[in-house]
Protein backbone atom coordinates (compact mmCIF):
# COMPACT_ATOMS: atom_id res chain seq x y z
CA UNK A 1 0.00 0.00 0.00
CA UNK A 2 1.05 3.26 -1.13
CA UNK A 3 0.68 5.86 1.83
CA UNK A 4 0.60 9.53 1.53
CA UNK A 5 1.49 11.69 4.65
CA UNK A 6 -0.59 15.07 4.76
CA UNK A 7 1.43 16.96 6.93
CA UNK A 8 5.43 15.93 7.39
CA UNK A 9 5.54 17.05 11.45
CA UNK A 10 6.67 14.93 14.44
CA UNK A 11 3.73 12.14 14.33
CA UNK A 12 4.10 11.55 10.42
CA UNK A 13 8.21 11.41 11.01
CA UNK A 14 7.19 8.36 14.05
CA UNK A 15 4.76 6.63 12.05
CA UNK A 16 7.37 6.69 8.86
CA UNK A 17 9.76 6.00 10.92
CA UNK A 18 7.57 2.95 12.62
CA UNK A 19 6.55 1.76 8.92
CA UNK A 20 9.92 2.11 7.56
CA UNK A 21 9.29 1.90 4.43
CA UNK A 22 9.50 5.08 1.96
CA UNK A 23 6.34 7.45 1.81
CA UNK A 24 5.25 10.33 -0.53
CA UNK A 25 4.62 13.16 2.05
CA UNK A 26 4.15 17.65 1.26
CA UNK A 27 4.54 19.90 4.05
CA UNK A 28 3.89 23.64 3.71
CA UNK A 29 7.46 23.37 4.47
CA UNK A 30 9.35 21.96 2.04
CA UNK A 31 12.42 20.98 3.72
CA UNK A 32 10.61 19.30 6.33
CA UNK A 33 8.48 17.18 3.36
CA UNK A 34 11.97 16.51 1.96
CA UNK A 35 14.04 15.31 4.98
CA UNK A 36 11.28 12.64 5.65
CA UNK A 37 11.12 11.50 2.40
CA UNK A 38 14.95 11.48 2.21
CA UNK A 39 15.11 9.47 5.21
CA UNK A 40 12.94 6.62 4.29
CA UNK A 41 13.96 7.00 0.40
CA UNK A 42 10.24 8.22 -0.29
CA UNK A 43 9.23 11.67 -2.39
CA UNK A 44 8.55 14.81 -1.21
CA UNK A 45 5.62 16.08 -3.61
CA UNK A 46 4.76 19.58 -4.14
CA UNK A 47 1.64 19.92 -3.09
CA UNK A 48 -1.16 17.71 -1.15
CA UNK A 49 -2.75 17.30 -4.12
CA UNK A 50 -0.57 15.44 -5.53
CA UNK A 51 0.13 13.28 -2.64
CA UNK A 52 -3.72 12.26 -2.92
CA UNK A 53 -3.46 11.43 -6.86
CA UNK A 54 -0.21 9.03 -6.41
CA UNK A 55 -1.02 7.65 -3.16
CA UNK A 56 -3.45 4.27 -2.31
CA UNK A 57 -3.81 5.70 1.39
CA UNK A 58 -3.82 9.22 2.43
CA UNK A 59 -2.85 10.24 5.86
CA UNK A 60 -3.80 13.57 7.29
CA UNK A 61 -0.83 14.31 9.85
CA UNK A 62 -1.83 18.07 9.79
CA UNK A 63 -3.71 19.87 12.60
CA UNK A 64 -7.21 19.36 13.11
CA UNK A 65 -7.91 22.91 12.37
CA UNK A 66 -6.51 22.29 8.60
CA UNK A 67 -8.87 19.76 8.18
CA UNK A 68 -11.52 21.61 5.35
CA UNK A 69 -8.89 23.69 4.39
CA UNK A 70 -6.80 20.39 3.16
CA UNK A 71 -10.02 18.51 2.09
CA UNK A 72 -10.56 20.85 -0.31
CA UNK A 73 -7.46 19.94 -1.56
CA UNK A 74 -7.04 15.97 -1.08
CA UNK A 75 -10.85 14.88 -1.19
CA UNK A 76 -11.48 15.30 -5.20
CA UNK A 77 -8.33 13.13 -5.61
CA UNK A 78 -8.10 10.96 -2.27
CA UNK A 79 -8.67 7.25 -2.67
CA UNK A 80 -8.83 6.33 0.74
CA UNK A 81 -8.11 8.26 4.18
CA UNK A 82 -6.88 7.79 7.47
CA UNK A 83 -6.57 10.38 9.82
CA UNK A 84 -4.69 10.83 13.34
CA UNK A 85 -6.22 14.43 14.09
CA UNK A 86 -7.18 14.58 17.81
CA UNK A 87 -10.94 15.47 18.72
CA UNK A 88 -11.78 14.62 14.99
CA UNK A 89 -14.68 12.11 14.80
CA UNK A 90 -15.36 10.01 12.38
CA UNK A 91 -18.67 11.94 11.45
CA UNK A 92 -16.39 15.15 10.95
CA UNK A 93 -14.11 13.16 8.73
CA UNK A 94 -17.17 11.54 6.48
CA UNK A 95 -18.70 14.98 6.22
CA UNK A 96 -15.15 16.19 5.01
CA UNK A 97 -14.30 13.37 2.41
CA UNK A 98 -17.91 12.41 1.36
CA UNK A 99 -18.04 9.16 -0.40
CA UNK A 100 -14.56 8.14 0.58
CA UNK A 101 -13.22 4.98 2.83
CA UNK A 102 -11.95 7.02 5.72
CA UNK A 103 -10.72 5.57 8.61
CA UNK A 104 -10.01 7.29 12.17
CA UNK A 105 -6.92 6.37 14.46
CA UNK A 106 -4.94 8.14 17.31
CA UNK A 107 -1.26 6.96 17.54
CA UNK A 108 1.48 7.73 20.29
CA UNK A 109 4.90 8.76 19.77
CA UNK A 110 6.79 5.11 20.63
CA UNK A 111 4.97 4.35 16.98
CA UNK A 112 8.52 5.04 16.00
CA UNK A 113 10.03 1.67 17.47
CA UNK A 114 6.90 -0.07 16.87
CA UNK A 115 5.76 0.16 20.37
CA UNK A 116 2.86 2.08 20.05
CA UNK A 117 -0.55 1.83 21.63
CA UNK A 118 -2.92 2.85 17.85
CA UNK A 119 -6.41 3.47 18.78
CA UNK A 120 -9.07 2.80 15.87
CA UNK A 121 -12.28 4.23 16.12
CA UNK A 122 -15.30 2.87 14.92
CA UNK A 123 -18.77 3.45 13.97
CA UNK A 124 -21.58 2.15 11.23
CA UNK A 125 -22.58 3.93 8.31
CA UNK A 126 -19.18 4.77 6.27
CA UNK A 127 -19.63 5.13 2.58
CA UNK A 128 -17.47 3.73 0.28
CA UNK A 129 -15.89 1.25 2.68
CA UNK A 130 -14.78 -2.13 1.24
CA UNK A 131 -13.59 -4.83 3.47
CA UNK A 132 -9.98 -5.49 1.69
CA UNK A 133 -9.00 -1.78 1.97
CA UNK A 134 -10.28 -2.15 5.90
CA UNK A 135 -8.28 -4.90 6.42
CA UNK A 136 -4.97 -3.30 4.74
CA UNK A 137 -5.35 0.09 6.68
CA UNK A 138 -5.87 -1.67 10.19
CA UNK A 139 -3.13 -4.14 9.46
CA UNK A 140 -1.02 -1.00 8.15
CA UNK A 141 -1.57 0.54 11.17
CA UNK A 142 -1.30 -2.73 13.59
CA UNK A 143 2.53 -2.53 12.13
CA UNK A 144 2.85 0.09 14.93
CA UNK A 145 2.05 -1.70 17.94
CA UNK A 146 -1.38 -2.53 19.78
CA UNK A 147 -4.00 -1.88 17.47
CA UNK A 148 -7.31 -1.38 19.90
CA UNK A 149 -10.50 -0.99 17.99
CA UNK A 150 -12.88 1.27 20.15
CA UNK A 151 -16.57 3.04 19.66
CA UNK A 152 -15.43 6.14 17.97
CA UNK A 153 -17.16 8.19 21.15
CA UNK A 154 -14.53 6.87 23.24
CA UNK A 155 -11.33 7.68 20.99
CA UNK A 156 -10.65 11.48 22.28
CA UNK A 157 -10.88 9.28 25.95
CA UNK A 158 -8.53 6.79 24.83
CA UNK A 159 -6.43 9.92 23.32
CA UNK A 160 -6.12 10.80 27.06
CA UNK A 161 -4.90 7.32 28.37
CA UNK A 162 -2.07 6.52 25.55
CA UNK A 163 -1.94 9.48 23.29
CA UNK A 164 -0.37 12.21 25.78
CA UNK A 165 0.87 9.20 28.22
CA UNK A 166 4.60 9.33 26.48
CA UNK A 167 4.90 12.74 28.38
CA UNK A 168 3.35 11.88 31.41
CA UNK A 169 5.67 9.07 31.49
CA UNK A 170 9.12 10.96 30.39
CA UNK A 171 7.68 13.07 33.80
CA UNK A 172 7.38 10.42 35.86
CA UNK A 173 10.50 9.09 35.34
CA UNK A 174 12.43 12.48 35.59
CA UNK A 175 10.85 12.84 39.15
CA UNK A 176 12.24 10.03 40.17
CA UNK A 177 15.65 10.53 38.49
CA UNK A 178 15.04 14.00 40.59
CA UNK A 179 14.22 11.98 43.56
CA UNK A 180 17.92 10.02 43.13
CA UNK A 181 19.55 12.62 42.93
CA UNK A 182 18.62 14.74 46.08
CA UNK A 183 19.79 11.39 47.87
CA UNK A 184 23.04 11.60 45.81
CA UNK A 185 22.50 9.51 42.73
CA UNK A 186 23.89 10.99 39.95
CA UNK A 187 21.47 11.88 36.90
CA UNK A 188 23.03 9.34 34.05
CA UNK A 189 22.83 6.63 36.34
CA UNK A 190 19.34 7.27 37.87
CA UNK A 191 17.90 7.82 34.10
CA UNK A 192 19.53 4.36 33.76
CA UNK A 193 17.98 2.51 36.44
CA UNK A 194 14.72 4.24 35.83
CA UNK A 195 14.01 3.86 32.34
CA UNK A 196 15.45 0.12 32.34
CA UNK A 197 12.63 -0.45 34.94
CA UNK A 198 9.81 1.10 33.05
CA UNK A 199 10.36 -0.82 30.37
CA UNK A 200 11.01 -4.16 32.11
CA UNK A 201 7.76 -3.64 34.08
CA UNK A 202 5.95 -2.90 31.04
CA UNK A 203 7.23 -6.25 29.89
CA UNK A 204 6.55 -8.05 33.00
CA UNK A 205 2.94 -6.68 33.10
CA UNK A 206 2.11 -7.55 29.81
CA UNK A 207 2.85 -11.15 30.21
CA UNK A 208 1.43 -11.22 33.80
CA UNK A 209 -2.03 -10.34 31.64
CA UNK A 210 -1.59 -6.42 32.28
CA UNK A 211 -2.31 -7.46 36.20
CA UNK A 212 -0.88 -4.27 38.19
CA UNK A 213 -2.35 -5.55 41.56
CA UNK A 214 -0.41 -8.71 40.42
CA UNK A 215 2.87 -6.74 40.48
CA UNK A 216 2.44 -4.32 43.06
CA UNK A 217 1.91 -7.95 45.60
CA UNK A 218 5.06 -9.49 44.14
CA UNK A 219 6.88 -6.46 44.95
CA UNK A 220 5.46 -5.00 48.13
CA UNK A 221 5.97 -7.71 50.94
CA UNK A 222 3.60 -6.94 53.92
CA UNK A 223 5.28 -4.10 55.91
CA UNK A 224 7.73 -4.09 53.65
CA UNK A 225 9.65 -0.77 52.35
CA UNK A 226 8.14 -0.57 48.78
CA UNK A 227 4.79 -0.51 51.08
CA UNK A 228 5.98 2.54 52.60
CA UNK A 229 6.83 3.69 49.12
CA UNK A 230 3.36 2.83 47.47
CA UNK A 231 1.50 4.45 50.56
CA UNK A 232 3.57 7.63 50.37
CA UNK A 233 2.89 8.11 46.78
CA UNK A 234 -0.96 7.61 47.07
CA UNK A 235 -1.04 9.94 49.85
CA UNK A 236 1.01 12.36 47.63
CA UNK A 237 -2.36 12.08 45.71
CA UNK A 238 -1.02 9.99 42.26
CA UNK A 239 -4.45 8.74 41.31
CA UNK A 240 -6.08 12.06 41.52
CA UNK A 241 -3.44 13.54 39.57
CA UNK A 242 -4.06 10.96 37.02
CA UNK A 243 -7.94 11.40 37.09
CA UNK A 244 -7.60 15.07 37.28
CA UNK A 245 -4.88 14.80 34.14
CA UNK A 246 -7.65 12.91 32.01
CA UNK A 247 -10.40 15.27 33.04
CA UNK A 248 -8.38 18.13 31.85
CA UNK A 249 -7.77 16.41 28.60
CA UNK A 250 -11.25 16.02 27.76
CA UNK A 251 -12.19 19.73 29.13
CA UNK A 252 -14.08 21.57 26.32
CA UNK A 253 -11.81 24.90 25.85
N1 LIG B 1 2.12 14.40 18.57
C1 LIG B 1 1.38 13.41 19.07
O1 LIG B 1 1.79 12.72 20.02
C2 LIG B 1 0.03 13.10 18.45
C3 LIG B 1 -0.64 11.97 18.91
C4 LIG B 1 -1.88 11.63 18.32
C5 LIG B 1 -2.41 12.43 17.31
N2 LIG B 1 -1.73 13.53 16.92
C6 LIG B 1 -2.32 14.33 15.84
O2 LIG B 1 -1.41 14.31 14.77
C7 LIG B 1 -1.51 15.52 14.03
C8 LIG B 1 -0.11 16.10 13.84
O3 LIG B 1 0.46 16.35 15.11
P1 LIG B 1 2.01 16.64 15.26
O4 LIG B 1 2.31 16.58 16.69
O5 LIG B 1 2.77 15.81 14.28
O6 LIG B 1 2.03 18.18 14.78
P2 LIG B 1 3.17 18.94 13.97
O7 LIG B 1 4.52 18.42 14.37
O8 LIG B 1 2.87 20.39 14.11
O9 LIG B 1 2.90 18.47 12.46
C9 LIG B 1 1.85 18.98 11.67
C10 LIG B 1 2.44 19.33 10.32
O10 LIG B 1 1.37 19.64 9.41
C11 LIG B 1 1.80 20.77 8.67
N3 LIG B 1 0.69 21.46 8.02
C12 LIG B 1 0.06 22.62 8.39
N4 LIG B 1 -0.87 22.95 7.47
C13 LIG B 1 -0.83 22.01 6.51
C14 LIG B 1 -1.54 21.83 5.31
N5 LIG B 1 -2.50 22.69 4.90
N6 LIG B 1 -1.22 20.76 4.54
C15 LIG B 1 -0.27 19.89 4.92
N7 LIG B 1 0.44 20.02 6.06
C16 LIG B 1 0.15 21.05 6.85
C17 LIG B 1 2.49 21.63 9.70
O11 LIG B 1 3.24 22.65 9.11
P3 LIG B 1 3.38 24.06 9.92
O12 LIG B 1 4.16 23.75 11.17
O13 LIG B 1 4.11 24.94 8.96
O14 LIG B 1 1.98 24.53 10.24
C18 LIG B 1 3.34 20.57 10.39
O15 LIG B 1 4.55 20.31 9.71
C19 LIG B 1 -2.44 16.45 14.81
O16 LIG B 1 -3.68 16.47 14.17
C20 LIG B 1 -2.54 15.80 16.18
O17 LIG B 1 -3.83 15.99 16.74
C21 LIG B 1 -0.52 13.88 17.45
Amino acid sequence: MNVGLIGSGNMARAMARGWGRPVLCADPVASRAQALAEETGGEALASNAEVARRADLVVLCHKPAQLAAVAAEVAPHAKAVASILAATPLAALREAYPGKPVYRFIPSLPVEVRQGAVVQGAAPGGDGQDSDTDRAVSELFAELGSLVVLDDALVDVAMGLMSCAPAYVALVAEAQVDAGVRRGIPAAQGAELVVQTLAGTAELLRRRGNDTMAIRREVASPGGLTARGLDALERGGIRAAFSDALDAVLEKR
